[in-house]
């Protein structure tokens, strides 16, 4: 049986599964057996900008209803592509669904795009299938942290890139909002691997001694003690939480001293607020892409990759010390994990592999 979870484009609390009918394959097409999927506040964030984003244009719903994107490992279960055999096992961009035909388009050394006509405007990166033979470092006993970590490191990795790239904007301490999220630790551990600055974590009280323990941050504070920071140390905010009043306290607590101001993420996403006449540098989207194509000027093609590569293995050692992999499976298990994600119930210390197999 085909199963996809549907959560309603106007109201992200409302879901369902629907169960629609199995495909025919044309010529050329595929049939992909969704294995199992990582879900993290990144994929709420995909919901939350599901509609000024595009996010919900990758796997369509039924009118009115989004099928959210993740990242995870699929089966070829047919094939009627003469390049790609039934049976190989794929990593990429899959709805949180059992099943997905895709059109491979550009198959070439292990991977493929999905060729479909709704999918072609995308950016690649989302478009694009690897064989799990072909992912750096792959290991079937640890592929878990692969869904779970690149879409999210990879952003850190060249968060820290851009900053020691412009110098830290002058500034000798970073501040980085929602601490707990594995985005923000991943940009940690990269800036105090490299001793690139002072790392200071922002936080609920309910995730306090999760950051102290972790040994990437100098320092954590709760969101309330933004004003026990040091308002004279240069600084560069990095903000995956997106709330309003959090970015509100930042600028005017460290006004000039603030050297950089770089929105990532909106884990906060129901206390998002527009804030204007906000004192110090504008706030800036980081968008990796942009430093991605820097990069790959500045040190060539496929320098990105295997540089990320080298940090790969340090950063999922460290990732083993305080994120315990939690697998679930079925209908009711996928619907209570997206809710608590949704929520901010999910604990930090956990890394959830869903399957609706
Ligand atoms: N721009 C990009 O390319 C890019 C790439 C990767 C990630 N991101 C963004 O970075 C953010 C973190 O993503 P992640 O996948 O790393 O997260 P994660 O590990 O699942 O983070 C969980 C943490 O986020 C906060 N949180 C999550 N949901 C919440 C809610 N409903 N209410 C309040 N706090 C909530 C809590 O941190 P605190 O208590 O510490 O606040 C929680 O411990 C997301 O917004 C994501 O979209 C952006």
């Amino acid at each position: 049986m085909m199963v996809d979870f549907l959560v309603s484009r106007a109201d992200l609390r409302q879901c369902r599964f629907d169960s629609p009918a199995a495909p025919t394959l044309e010529p050329g097409q595929v049939l992909l057996g969704i294995d199992k999927f990582a879900l993290t506040a990144n994929n709420v964030t995909y919901a939350v900008f599901g509609d000024a984003m595009s996010y919900w244009n990758f796997f369509p719903g039924p009118q009115g209803w989004g099928r959210v994107p993740v990242w995870g490992f699929a089966n070829v279960l047919q094939s009627r592509h003469d390049e790609v055999a039934e049976g190989e096992r794929v990593y990429g961009y899959l709805p949180m669904s059992t099943h997905l035909v895709v059109q491979p388009d550009r198959v070439a050394d292990g991977s493929f795009l999905d060729g479909v006509a709704h999918r072609r405007p995308l950016p690649t990166p989302y478009q694009r299938y690897q064989n799990v033979s072909k992912l750096p470092n792959y290991n079937k006993a640890t592929e878990d942290f692969h869904p779970l970590l690149v879409p999210l490191y990879a952003t850190s990795f060249m968060i820290d890139d851009f900053l020691a790239d412009n110098d830290l904007f002058g500034a000798r301490s970073a501040i980085l909002s929602s601490a707990s999220s594995k985005t923000a630790i991943g940009v940690a551990f990269l800036l105090k691997r490299f001793r690139r600055c002072e790392v200071i974590g922002l936080t609920s009280k309910g995730n306090l001694a999760f950051c102290q323990k972790l040994g990437c941050y100098d320092r954590v504070v709760t969101y309330d003690q933004i004003a026990t920071l040091d308002a004279k140390t240069p600084s560069v905010f990095v903000d995956m939480a997106g709330e309003g009043k959090v970015l509100h306290d930042v600028h005017h607590h460290f006004r000039d001293s603030l050297k950089h101001s770089a929105i990532v993420g909106a884990s906060h996403w129901e206390k998002r607020s527009t804030q204007h006449g906000l004192p110090g540098p504008h706030p800036q989207f980081f968008f990796a892409p942009n430093q991605i194509k820097k990069r790959t000027i500045d040190w060539g093609p496929g320098q990105v990759d295997l540089k990320f590569a080298e940090v790969w293995q340090p950063v999922v050692d460290f990732a083993k010390t305080w994120m315990t992999i939690v697998p679930s499976a079925g209908q009711d298990a996928v619907k209570a994990r997206y809710l608590s994600m949704l929520d901010g119930r999910a604990s930090p210390t956990e890394g959830h592999m869903l399957s609706l197999r």
